[in-house]
């Protein structure tokens, strides 16, 4: 018997995808660089599912029936290209390699071209949900060539999770596409993971709410316009009590923040192709910031206690409409990002399948989709989502309650960085006149930058003061 797919890669992805593709009835080759893995993944987690593991490349490449379809599932970056080319030697024309990890899209383009030269097909696929979604149904992103996608279409919408819309895969569209809506889906997903941690941050210094207290108010949330995955395991989180000390395991863990670059390359590219994500990037930042423990610490006895006002227990519901804001408002960055980018490297990427195939499965899964699909589907050229009388309406029931957390962190001291950058981007995108202009006069001062006018066309250059 040879097998429909192949997967080359069994950490946890690679096991849970496999096991998620046998189980849905194909046979499916599976290799590991290292074969302990595989022989312990055979042991331990295959319960007759049909599963043909092989302990060298060529074997496995063998076991699976031509055009073969593998998917690799191995850590992003060199490992792709290493195991893509110990791939190549036992490859047909027209075989396909699907590399679903966590890949930069710029590799995924070298990859597709050089890939295309070979007689290979590619697809850059983009995998959301962790190892639970892996298992049970992920949102899947892929990226290349129709033909290409065509090949494991089927597979790949029987193992995505399932929404009242649909299975949560699409063809997200040309090239790269699939690993930049990926990558962006990370961007978002820190962007929420932050303000969450806000919220929380705010909760416990101000409101001085314990965890178990924080845990009950996101479980309410949780059943209301607010319920998403983030949502849903911060209260879990919050009422996990630690065996050892019977303290909420939330306050025994180190506040420094670990990444592995999506939300990075995230702002990187925000900041290349010119488009706003503040919120996206200072996500970013907060984990970084995170990092310096030490100096945290030290500055934190140099400065003195922060003295926190006093906030009646009716902030909670604030909190819900900022958070709310907030993450709306990440959903506009990103996908502003995705249609900047669809249009400057051809991807062609339809947002309102990008925000189905978010519905189920994936970590930034939130009821919120709906209401951000009705607002796209009104108007789909509203990338940002803002142009929109529900969205007006929307503005006008939270903003408030953005401002007033955002006022009484900072008397606070609390940092709220994706709460008050999430409005400030809202701020000026709907003021007619900002600053700029003065921006303008000092560049033009030091610089000779030149500026235009608004009273006349041209470029105008003045000496601002007398050079010797
Ligand atoms: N973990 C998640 O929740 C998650 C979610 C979405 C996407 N992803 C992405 O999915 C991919 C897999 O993630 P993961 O967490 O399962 O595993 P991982 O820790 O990122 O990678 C480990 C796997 O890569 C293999 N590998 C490493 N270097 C290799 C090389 N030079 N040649 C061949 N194989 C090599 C390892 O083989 P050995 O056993 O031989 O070391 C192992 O199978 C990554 O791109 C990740 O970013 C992860």
């Amino acid at each position: 018997m040879k097998a429909h797919v192949g997967v080359v890669g069994l950490a946890v992805m690679g096991q849970n995808l496999a096991l998620n593709i046998a189980r849905n009835g194909y046979a499916v080759a599976v290799y590991n660089r290292t074969a302990e893995r595989t022989k312990q993944f055979v042991e331990e987690r295959v319960k007759g599912e049909k599963i043909i593991p092989s302990f060298d490349v060529q074997s496995f490449v063998e076991s699976v029936e031509r055009p073969r379809k593998i998917i690799l599932m191995v850590k992003a970056g060199s490992p792709v290209d290493e195991m893509i080319e110990e791939l190549l030697p036992y490859l047909d024309k027209d075989d396909l390699i699907i590399d679903a990890g966590n890949s930069h899209y710029g590799d995924t383009n070298r990859r597709l071209e050089e890939l295309s030269h070979r007689g290979i097909l590619f697809l850059g696929m983009g995998v959301s949900g962790g190892e639970y979604g892996a298992l049970h149904g992920p949102s899947i992103m892929p990226g290349g060539t129709l033909e290409a996608y065509k090949m494991i279409q089927d597979v790949l919408t029987k193992i995505a999770a399932k929404t009242e819309d649909g299975p949560c895969c699409t063809y997200v569209g040309n090239g790269s596409a699939g690993h930049f809506v990926k990558m962006v889906h990370n961007g978002i997903e820190y962007s929420i993971m932050q303000a969450i941690s806000e919220v929380y941050d705010v909760m416990r210094k101000i409101l001085k709410m314990n965890s178990v207290e924080i845990g009950e108010v996101f479980e309410e949330w949780n059943k209301s316009e607010l319920a998403s995955f983030l949502v849903e395991i911060t209260y879990k989180i919050m009422k996990h009590i630690d065996e050892e000390t019977k303290k909420p395991l939330v306050e025994l863990i180190l506040d420094k923040a670990e990444q592995k670059g999506t939300g990075k390359w995230t702002a990187q590219t925000a900041l290349d192709l010119g488009v706003p994500t503040p919120s996206l990037n200072v996500a970013v930042f907060a984990r970084t910031i995170s990092h310096f423990k030490e100096q945290r610490k030290e500055l934190s006895r140099i400065f003195g206690e922060k003295k926190r006002v006093h906030a009646e227990q009716r902030l909670i519901e604030d909190l819900k409409k900022s958070l709310h804001f907030s993450m709306f408002l990440s959903f506009s960055q990103g996908l502003w990002l995705i249609h900047e980018a669809s249009n400057v490297y051809n991807y062609n990427v339809d947002l309102l399948e990008v925000l189905r195939i978010w519905k189920g499965g994936c970590i930034i899964r939130a009821k919120l989709l709906d209401l951000l699909r009705s607002i796209l589907r009104e108007n789909p050229q509203n990338v940002n989502l803002l142009a929109s009388e529900t969205t007006i309406q929307f503005v006008k029931e939270k903003l408030p309650s953005a401002l007033k957390v955002n006022s009484i962190a900072r008397e606070s001291g609390v940092p709220t960085p994706v709460l008050s950058n999430s409005i400030d981007y809202l701020l000026s995108l709907t003021e007619e006149n900002l600053p700029a202009n003065l921006i303008q006069a000092q560049r033009d001062f030091f610089g000779a930058h030149t500026f235009e006018r608004t009273d006349k066309q041209g470029t105008f250059h003045v000496e601002w003061q007398e050079l010797e």
